[in-house]
């Protein structure tokens, strides 16, 4: 495994294909991947690294006793005593030579274990969202500065063939001039989201944050929100928000993003991945979040173009955290920037924690670059690296930081 130059700037507007990828993937050695976390998610990721083409499983760890050996049970390895069972991920990875590190760990514990990672060389994949707070993301951006190892986050819903289907339309019909997701669901998880604040925007509004960014080209810079917490609510945190951000293009155009999301209703639920309109300049799509999009401009023939060019894209792709599996691993082959990678990642994690701050100081707008620099201060106030400190104090303005992204990846032979 090696640190190269990155060659080029991450590049946002990739169309990740899945196929294609997979394709060019044929008679190459499947990456070692290690998981970290045996919880739901955890399981879900051992399925899918068993499952993968790209990767094979050969450690899982988790520091409940018990955790890691029923996910290897349950995640349909051939031989199940061949894959290490442990308690210290990163300590696993090393013993086993691990090519790859994925963290489905609890948010909390996504900071030290992949700081740790990226300090022992080894490549990480980890879940949404980047981290807990917005200091620690930062932290974690300058510490893939310092060492030079890849860090993708996975946001598996940017993984669906929807998704890139809406992100050309605004490409050819854009700009986008407002764009809503509505989400609704009723829902109870209990574990550590029973008692985090703000759970519906820390781990739902993340995916619609980001896939809005990505389906629309364009970042944040401001907020308004609002939230309430009824009585009936099974969270201690606010589960019904509201948002209005403001957002811009790569040319300066100005845009809106409405989110709407709850988890205290039922009778017409929405699916996980929101209900989507989107309109820009010469049309507008929407999307009930698991069927195919509809696309519809002024001109009859163009749409009814639009419509057949979506129904002749029916062949199965893997999605989801499979895809974003393979977006990862190719990107290491190829010694290249993954989609999703933490620097590209972080602004959609601004959306969540700006709106957060929009509704813990009582509605006000808040701006994103000035939350950037305040998690900045509070990063380098606690960051007890030398050299990550630096990197943090180097940086002109965090945007910028952000937008130049990584000037080294890893490269996996
Ligand atoms: N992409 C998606 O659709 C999706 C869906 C669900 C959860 N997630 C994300 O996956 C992550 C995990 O969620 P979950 O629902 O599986 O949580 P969970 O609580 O079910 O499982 C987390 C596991 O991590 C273990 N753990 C905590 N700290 C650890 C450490 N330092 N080392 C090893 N193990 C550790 C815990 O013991 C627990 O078993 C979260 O970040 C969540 O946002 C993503």
């Amino acid at each position: 495994m090696s640190s190269d130059p990155v060659a080029t700037s991450v590049d946002v507007g990739a169309v990740a294909d899945p196929n294609a990828a997979l394709a060019g993937s044929r008679d190459l050695r499947p990456l070692r991947a290690v998981v970290v976390g045996a919880g739901g998610m955890g399981q879900w990721w051992a399925r899918t690294v068993v499952e993968s083409q790209v990767a094979e499983l050969v450690g899982v760890a988790d520091l409940a006793d018990g955790m890691a050996e029923a996910s290897i049970a349950q995640s349909g390895a051939p031989d199940p005593s061949a894959v290490v069972a442990g308690g210290d991920g990163v300590a696993l990875a090393r013993e086993l030579g691990a090519d790859l590190l994925i963290n489905p760990t609890v948010p909390i514990a996504h900071h030290p274990v992949t700081v740790q990672a990226l300090h022992a060389g080894i490549p990480v994949l980890g879940e949404k969202p980047v981290t807990e707070t917005l200091p620690e993301a930062l932290s974690l951006v300058a510490h893939q500065e310092v060492t030079g190892t890849t860090f993708m986050v996975s946001q598996s819903r940017r993984f669906f063939p929807q998704v890139r289907q809406l992100r050309r339309f605004v490409a050819e019909h854009g700009p986008t001039v407002l764009t809503s997701a509505f989400f609704e669901l009723l829902t109870d998880l209990g574990g550590y989201r029973a008692e985090q604040a703000h759970p519906l925007l820390r781990d739902m509004g993340i995916h619609a944050f980001d896939t809005a960014r990505y389906i629309t080209g364009t970042d944040p810079l401001a907020v308004t929100a609002q939230g309430v917490n009824p009585a009936w609510s099974p969270y201690a945190g606010d589960a019904t928000v509201s948002c209005t951000f403001e957002m811009e293009g790569p040319e300066g155009e100005r845009s809106l993003f409405a989110y709407h999301g709850t988890w205290n209703t039922q009778g017409l639920p929405t699916w996980w991945n929101s209900e989507w309109r989107i309109a820009g300049r010469t049309g507008t799509a929407t999307w009930d979040g698991t069927s195919a999009p509809v696309l519809g401009t002024e001109d009859e023939s163009e749409t009814a173009e639009l419509a057949a060019r979506i129904a002749a894209e029916d062949a199965p792709e893997p999605d989801q955290i499979d895809a974003s599996l393979i977006e990862c691993v190719t990107a290491l082959r190829g010694g290249a920037a993954p989609m999703c990678e933490v620097h590209e990642n972080v602004l959609s994690f601004a959306m969540v924690e700006a709106a957060v701050a929009s509704i813990d100081r009582g509605g006000v707008r808040v701006e994103i670059d000035e939350l950037l620099e305040e998690a900045r201060t509070e990063a380098v106030a606690a960051e007890r690296d030398e050299a990550a400190r630096a990197v943090l104090e180097s940086w002109g303005s965090v945007r910028e930081a952000l937008a130049a992204g990584p000037r080294q990846v890893s490269r996996v032979e």
